[in-house]
């Protein structure tokens, strides 16, 4: 089980698996910031082997739980599963990771299903080791916890990470912020347009201000030479 996890981070150039997990406690590539690509792995989970790279050319969320059978992870992943037809329509897939076993991931997604009558057909990562939520920050390096926090990584189609979330272990994450956010990173994506405060499809982008002095001086409104709207986003 230690060897297929290979995980190697762009952030800082170190390859990682179980072998080595002595140096990587030591040495964590938990530094990831938006911008880095996104480290891949290879790993089992829900719907098979699994490599994130594989989901290049398209969005994708990997997100971190802390554990199987709990009752806010519970209830994230109902309300993810509810909303998987609004990730699949904005071409972003969802991963899921924690420290459990394939076979725990297995028997809480069925009683998920019995329970709440909602099947989770996204695939669940198995990190028993924790290679991988320790490359990605998930955990901290010297937590005597091995449980994940709920990280969230939204991954754009080259792999590179576009915006990340962590909360905590007693509080779960809002479906419609998590797709919120992922519009705002979808409608800025093609331009120098920016997403203000509360942004939802249909409403006003802002324009990326211009930085020279004759700008600033022609200005009509006060405002006007840092902040103006742009075209709006497209209604989901
Ligand atoms: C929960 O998902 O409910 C949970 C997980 C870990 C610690 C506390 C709560």
């Amino acid at each position: 089980m230690y060897c297929y996890l290979d995980v190697k981070c762009y952030a800082c150039g170190m390859t990682g698996n179980a072998i080595e997990l002595g140096a990587e406690r030591e040495a964590p590539c938990a530094g990831l910031r938006i911008g880095d690509v996104a480290p891949d792995f290879s790993a089992r989970s829900t719907t098979g082997n699994i490599r994130l790279s594989d989901y290049r050319g398209r969005w994708l969320i990997l997100f971190s739980h802390p554990a199987d059978f709990t009752p806010v992870c519970t209830s994230e992943f109902v309300a993810l599963a509810k909303s998987s037809d609004a990730f699949e329509e904005r071409d972003c897939a969802l991963m899921a990771l924690s420290v459990d076993s394939l076979f725990s991931h297995f028997a809480w997604l069925r009683l998920i299903r019995d329970r709440f009558d909602i099947e989770v057909r996204f695939p669940i990562v198995e990190d028993p080791t924790l290679v991988i939520g320790r490359a990605y920050g998930m955990v901290a390096p010297h937590d005597n916890d091995s449980a994940t926090v709920r990280t969230t990584f939204f991954i754009d189609p080259n792999g590179v990470i576009r915006a990340m979330t962590c909360y905590p272990a007693n509080v779960g994450r809002s479906t419609p912020e998590m797709l919120r956010t992922l519009d705002a990173l979808q409608a800025v994506d093609d331009g120098p347009v920016l997403a203000p405060a509360n942004w939802e499809p249909g409403q006003a982008l802002l324009k990326q201000p211009d930085a020279s002095l004759d700008t600033v001086f022609a200005a009509k409104g006060q405002t006007d030479w840092f902040m103006r709207e742009a075209n709006r986003g497209a209604t989901k």
